[in-house]
């Protein structure tokens, strides 16, 4: 256990699927802090696994909410208020592309695959930022999941570094305008890590191995080192912190070969 202390801290978190997420990772972080968290879940597919994970937990509350849909945002956000009446914390940990998109030539994308990975892993950080900022009255911490093919091209990520170099943009605009109420905005930009979501990413594991052999600490980082970056951007220890993309990836992203 790591001595931040965020009791008397409520918090929302976007993306459990399994014990392989980071988000799980986080969360469970956060929790172990402190934090009340609210859970929410993609869809009943995931409900279930997510209700067994999270049962010897005191102080969770799970929500199913689809992030493509701004009606079920915002259900999940009433039921926030309700529950808690103010909020301090949000995870957003959450990215979705077509499998077949993960692979092959970029130029091949269609307008359709587009606009739905962009929607997912990208616009949806906004509407959950627009709903959580009425809730933070004493302020409050926005952290989202991003990788380093928002600037450089990894093979395979395809439209998904063209969703992180949206998000990324996101996170220094929502920063902007929100500041004034000391909510900050920032992104945690992980090296790979073996999740539901990375293995549908073509040569993921190659990718991983070659991360390990370049980055300066020569070796993958684990889930539990970007939970511990969360929980720091999460706590007071970070409080002059906004509109950044801190990177947990064990250097890999100042090499150059
Ligand atoms: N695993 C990695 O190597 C890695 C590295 C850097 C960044 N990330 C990012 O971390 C985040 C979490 O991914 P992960 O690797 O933990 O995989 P994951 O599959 O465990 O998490 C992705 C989550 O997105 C959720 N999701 C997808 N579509 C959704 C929708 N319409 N509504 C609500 N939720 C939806 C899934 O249910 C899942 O919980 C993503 O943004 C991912 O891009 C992952």
């Amino acid at each position: 256990m790591y001595v931040v202390d965020l009791k008397g801290k409520n918090g929302i978190v976007f993306g459990v699927a399994n014990e392989h997420s980071i988000a799980w990772a986080i969360a469970k972080m956060l929790h172990g802090a402190g934090a009340r968290l609210t859970i929410t879940y993609q869809n009943e597919r995931f409900g279930e696994r997510v209700s067994q994970m999270t049962e010897s937990m005191k102080d969770v509350h799970l929500i199913e909410c689809d992030v493509s849909k701004d009606e079920s945002i915002e259900a999940a956000f009433d039921d926030v208020k309700r529950e808690y009446g103010n909020l301090d914390l949000v995870l957003h940990s959450v990215a979705y592309a077509n499998k077949d998109d993960l692979k092959g030539e970029f130029s091949k994308t269609t307008r359709s695959s587009f606009l739905m990975s962009l929607d997912i892993s990208a616009y949806s950080l906004i509407p959950i930022v627009k709903h959580a900022a009425p809730l933070m009255e004493r302020g409050g911490s926005i952290v989202t999941m991003t990788f380093q093919a928002s600037e450089r091209v990894f093979p395979g990520y395809n439209v998904m570094g063209t969703a992180k170099a949206a998000l990324e943009n996101e996170v220094r605009q929502l920063a902007s305008e929100f500041g004034w109420r000391n909510i900050r905005v920032n992104a945690i930009s992980a090296g790979p890590l073996e999740t539901l979501a990375s293995r549908g990413i073509y040569g993921f594991l190659t990718m991983r191995s070659i991360h390990a052999e370049k980055a300066p600490l020569k070796r993958n980082v684990t889930h539990e080192e970007v939970a511990k970056t969360a929980l720091f951007l999460c706590s007071d220890l970070s409080s002059g912190i906004t509109g950044s993309v801190i990177p947990v990836d064990a250097g890999y992203h100042i090499m150059a070969l």
